[in-house]
């Protein structure tokens, strides 16, 4: 009788014992002497092998010989208590089908220990270890979790372009989207090029926000959010930059700017107590191997109050810091852009809990945000992390028609390719606000890892595309 496949999720946490079961999955490692083999077997349902015991007078050699690390089985045997420590069950094999070998002498995942920086290198096995394969299970939950929320709360899921001809952030990192011919480009009388003949018939990019087609949505559909994939040609090779990342943008109509910190705050808090909540193996996993504190920090977070500070209130701290001997890397004045320095010092040393900095120089800030009655800040608001720095930035929007345009006057902006979005002042306009959570820097934060390349399965950074 064929009997189904368990998952080994299931399998450890079985309560019947002696019935036959199947499991599927790859050898981490195998011991034993000449008599008995012990295979541990995974399968990416859990952080938990299973143990499988291989009698040697049941096998042959040959085929014992290819159980080797990194091989692929299927095993039938009776699910019994286990005597041994370590493990409540294991299966006594009866069969053992090896459905794919791995050569010893060339499989690189051999032993334990390997660096993350030589695991990069190998990303495409990489999710075959026992902490990628943690972190990879955290970043669907938090996906989860994410759409859980906003469903829950009646935000509409609402998808933006990839391609896009706006710059959002207006800060000139995009990467060009073209079907020219690179070597052959038809240029203007001044050189420059001619997209006419292009695929859209102008310059297009990869977006970097999906903010503005998010209005959109939220003054028609009231709350929306949205999550994809998001590009910026920073040249930066910082632990906290990624050339592609993922991007939860959030925009809801009638939220001024502390409905928008309201929301921003209890968002977050959601998703990690999701990890704590659902999670639990492989944080305990995490927590035991990577980050001693790291489920602390995450209940810390859950449990505390957010500071809610003005930028002018914190560049006074900062500056009160230097007066007392503290030392920056980077200048502190106002007006400055804070550095990541900058902000975990107000985070961990100043006020040990997270914050949310608001009303922003509107020199360092884009040009969409509302203009505070100073004409000098905007209502801007970050909210910065222990260990990670900035993890959301936000505001509430400007809805003034008038108000609007003159900023995009000012900075210069090529507004003949956003009529669209003007006429949202234009027609209708109402006060809203909106943020952007980098879904990599949530799982930092969630994960304990302590470089964004660890957190996604595939990373996207400066001279690196492979896989
Ligand atoms: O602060 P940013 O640039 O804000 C926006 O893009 C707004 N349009 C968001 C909005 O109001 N709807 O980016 C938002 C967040 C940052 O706080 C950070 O968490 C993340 O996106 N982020 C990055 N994450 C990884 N790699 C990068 N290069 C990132 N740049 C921003
Ligand atoms: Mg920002």
């Amino acid at each position: 009788m064929e009997i189904r496949r368990t998952k080994i999720v299931d399998a450890v946490k079985m309560t019947t014992y002696d019935v036959k079961v199947n499991v599927k999955g790859w050898v981490r490692t195998k011991r034993g002497n000449k008599n008995v083999s012990f295979i541990a077997l995974n399968d990416g349902s859990t952080i938990n092998n299973i143990q499988i015991v291989a009698d040697a007078s049941k096998f042959s050699e040959e085929l014992m010989k290819d159980v080797t690390t990194g091989a692929c089985l299927s095993v039938v045997g009776t699910l019994v208590k286990s005597m041994g420590a370590g493990q409540a069950v294991e299966i006594q094999a009866d069969s053992i089908e090896i459905y794919g070998k791995a050569d010893p002498n060339e499989y690189p995942l051999q032993k334990k220990g390997h660096s993350f920086e030589y695991l990069r290198e190998i990303a495409h096995l990489r999710p075959r270890t026992n902490t990628f394969g943690a972190v990879f299970r955290i970043r669907h939950n938090m996906a989860m979790a994410i759409h859980t929320f906003f469903h829950q709360k009646g935000f509409f899921y609402f998808h933006t372009p990839i391609i896009t001809a706006s710059d959002c952030e207006g800060a000139g990192q995009m990467f060009q989207v073209t079907t020219k011919n690179l070597y052959d480009l038809k240029k203007d009388e001044n050189g420059s090029i001619v997209y006419d003949d292009d695929f859209f018939g102008k310059m297009t990019s990869l977006t970097v926000s999906g903010q503005l087609e998010g209005e959109l949505g939220a003054t028609a559909l009231g709350n929306i959010y949205t999550f994809g994939p998001t590009f910026r040609a920073e040249n930066s090779n910082t632990p906290r930059h990624l050339a592609e990342f993922w991007m939860i943008e959030p925009e809801m109509a009638f939220y001024d700017i502390k409905d928008n910190m309201d929301i921003a705050e209890e968002f977050i808090k959601y998703c990690v107590k999701w990890a704590l909540d659902n999670c639990a193996d492989d944080l305990q996993f995490l927590n035991n191997m990577i980050d001693k504190t790291l489920i602390d920090r995450l209940k810390s977070v859950i449990d505390c109050e957010f500071v809610r500070l003005p930028y002018t209130e914190g560049i006074k701290i900062l500056e009160d810091a230097i007066a007392k001997g503290h030392k920056f890397e980077f200048p502190v004045y106002w007006g400055c852009d804070l550095a990541s320095e900058h902000e975990r010092f107000l985070v961990e040393q100043h006020f040990k809990r997270p914050v949310i900095l608001t009303d922003y120089p509107k020199e360092i800030k884009a040009f969409y945000m509302k203009q505070n009655d100073d004409g000098k800040t905007v209502r801007a608001m970050d909210v910065l992390f222990p260990t990670i720095g900035e993890i959301i930035g936000g505001s509430e929007r400007e809805e003034s028609y008038d108000k609007l345009m003159a900023r995009i006057k000012e900075l210069n902006i090529p507004m003949k390719d956003m009529w669209w979005y003007l006429d949202t002042r234009k027609f209708g306009s109402c006060p809203h606000s909106g943020f952007g959570l980098g879904f990599e820097r949530l799982l930092l934060f969630v994960t304990g890892m302590q470089n964004i390349r660890d957190v996604i399965p595939f990373p996207r950074t400066p001279k690196t595309a492979e896989f």
